[in-house]
């Protein structure tokens, strides 16, 4: 059995009769009620009570209705959950995961500890028990996430319990990839959980001070992680001066942290590196932003939040790879120090920037971090990053924006975001958005002109930096956090996409 922060775990079973007594059985029902194999077989055991019961209630079957049964003859003692499944030749993948969804909400507000989840018996085409399995835990472990560390009234002790989760497997011959299915999804739904976390503390919390010590503290509950730690004085004689201008105007020095992991067969296989944007509260510096919303800037680092909890999910998953994760940590602040619209600074790379905007502060990071990471000759490179707001005005909250010039790295990175359902949708990285970026007194700006498309000239800024290897782009802006009436909480995305990729580039290899 795997634990995920000590409150929801997942086993699984191929007898559900045998399996734990007190758990709350989630089984389904199509409309005609065309009952699913296992409610048909305690419909036999009850004696015809479930058929009975269905004939005499309002219940019939069509999606996301809810029947929650006890006291049923010869089978007591236990709680079966009927599920409404809808047509049944309208079953697919995407109903499964609404009533999915829907039924551990509907658990949750339950206050069930233990759930005997049988809803992924049926075959669906084209949908191995593998993913039925990996979707589930993701679900499950979003639904039951909680951020209370600030609260001085915990919730009610119910809300408190653990959760514990069995999962029927009807195939015993699958037992094997389905137990695979449990370990990597619990080490995906937990990295998840870390990237939650972080990004949710408070920008008063989660400095770039406390963000470095994260990282400290990373070898001792992952030894296989090395650590390297570039502080100010260090950035500064390596001349990454447009990392450092972001951070002039705040009281906490910027840091860079390496985190490295080295377990490829061929020992020195070029590494693939992540790079996350860590600004942990932008403010938009001297450009700052409108006061609306402005809390939720402290999810600008919600990057470097899902790189250390990649590099977590790795060594826990012991994947046989080479791979370097790269923070980019800073706070963009206003101050007497801070960096002006007009200044010009001078890169990593010797290219220079008139820097226009000092909201624009996301690629001045990263840019530097770009051409440090050529010293590692990596096979890819992939920045991760709440970018700009023209990301989310073009794609909305559902899909992350890719961008690369290259066609193969773009095919693995959409194909392994279909398999998890964390979405991306690539925008073109043409050049004929290049000339937005002439400056009359540097190499470039760093912003675009009123003349739009600014998730792309963004990337066209990064893109300039990035000529020596492989190398996409993730503009997270829309998809790393959801903020609405009642929640306000990062998502952890796109951890289970970028594992998923980790996780296919050893079958290719
Ligand atoms: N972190 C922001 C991008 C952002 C804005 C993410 C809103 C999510 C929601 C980034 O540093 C930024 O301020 N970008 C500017 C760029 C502009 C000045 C060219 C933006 O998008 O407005
Ligand atoms: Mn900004
Ligand atoms: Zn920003």
């Amino acid at each position: 059995m795997l634990t995920i922060d000590n409150t929801v775990s997942f086993k699984i079973t191929d007898d559900y009769l045998k399996a734990d007594e007190d758990a709350c059985i989630l089984t389904g029902v199509f409309e005609e009620y065309n009952l699913f194999p296992a409610t048909e077989h305690i419909n036999n055991i009850s004696q015809e009570y479930i058929y009975s019961l269905l004939q005499r209630s309002k219940f019939n079957g069509s999606l996301n209705q809810h029947l929650l049964l006890y006291d049923i003859p010869y089978f007591l003692n236990r709680h079966i959950l009927l599920v409404g499944c809808g047509k049944s030749h309208k079953f697919n993948s995407d109903t499964y995961i609404k009533i999915l969804c829907n039924s551990i909400k509907f658990c949750k507000s339950s206050h069930f500890n233990k759930i005997l989840l049988l809803l992924s018996e049926l075959n669906i085409s084209g949908y191995e028990s593998y993913w039925k399995i990996r979707h589930s835990i993701s679900i499950i472990n979003d639904i039951f996430y909680t951020f209370n560390k600030f609260k001085s009234h915990k919730h009610s002790p119910k809300q408190d319990l653990s959760l514990e989760v069995i999962l029927y497997i009807n195939n015993p011959n699958e037992l094997h990839i389905c137990k695979k299915a449990i370990k990597d999804g619990s080490a995906i739904a937990y990295g998840i959980n870390i990237a939650k976390n972080l990004s949710n503390m408070p920008p008063n919390y989660c400095t770039p001070n406390y963000l470095s010590h994260k990282v400290l503290e990373l070898p001792n509950y992952y030894t296989d992680l090395n650590i390297n730690i570039l502080d100010e004085s260090h950035l500064t004689k390596i001349g990454m001066n447009s990392y450092l201008a972001v951070g002039k105007g705040s009281k906490y020095s910027s840091v860079m942290p390496i985190i490295k992991y080295k377990n490829n067969p061929i020992i020195n296989h070029d590494p693939i590196i992540l790079i996350g944007k860590g600004v942990t509260f932008d403010s938009g510096g001297i450009s700052i932003k409108p006061s609306n919303n402005m809390d939720e800037m402290k999810y600008d680092m919600c990057g470097a939040a899902v790189v250390y909890a990649i590099m977590c999910i790795v060594s826990k998953l012991k994947l046989p790879i080479n791979i370097i994760g790269i923070l980019a940590i800073s706070e963009n602040m206003i101050s007497n120090k801070s960096l002006k619209p007009g200044d010009v600074i001078s890169t990593l790379s010797g290219k220079t920037i008139e820097v226009l905007n000092t909201d624009a502060e996301g690629r001045l990071v990263l840019c530097d971090v770009l051409t440090f990471a050529e010293r590692y000759h990596p096979s890819i490179v992939i920045d991760i990053a709440t970018l700009t707001g023209a990301c989310v005005v073009a794609l909305g909250k559902h899909f992350s924006g890719l961008m690369t010039d290259n066609h193969d790295l773009a095919k693995d990175l959409i194909y392994a975001s279909e398999q998890t359902r964390d979405y991306i949708w690539r925008l073109p990285l043409h050049e004929s958005f290049d000339k937005q970026l002439q400056s009359t007194i540097a190499d470039m700006t760093n912003i675009g002109d009123k003349s739009g498309g600014g998730a792309i000239t963004a990337a066209c800024f990064l893109k300039k930096f990035t000529q020596k290897y492989n190398w996409a782009h993730l503009d997270i802006a829309g998809t790393a956090w959801i903020s609405n009436e009642k929640v306000k909480s990062s998502t952890g995305r796109p951890v289970e996409l970028l594992t998923q990729f980790l996780i296919n580039s050893i079958k290719q290899d």
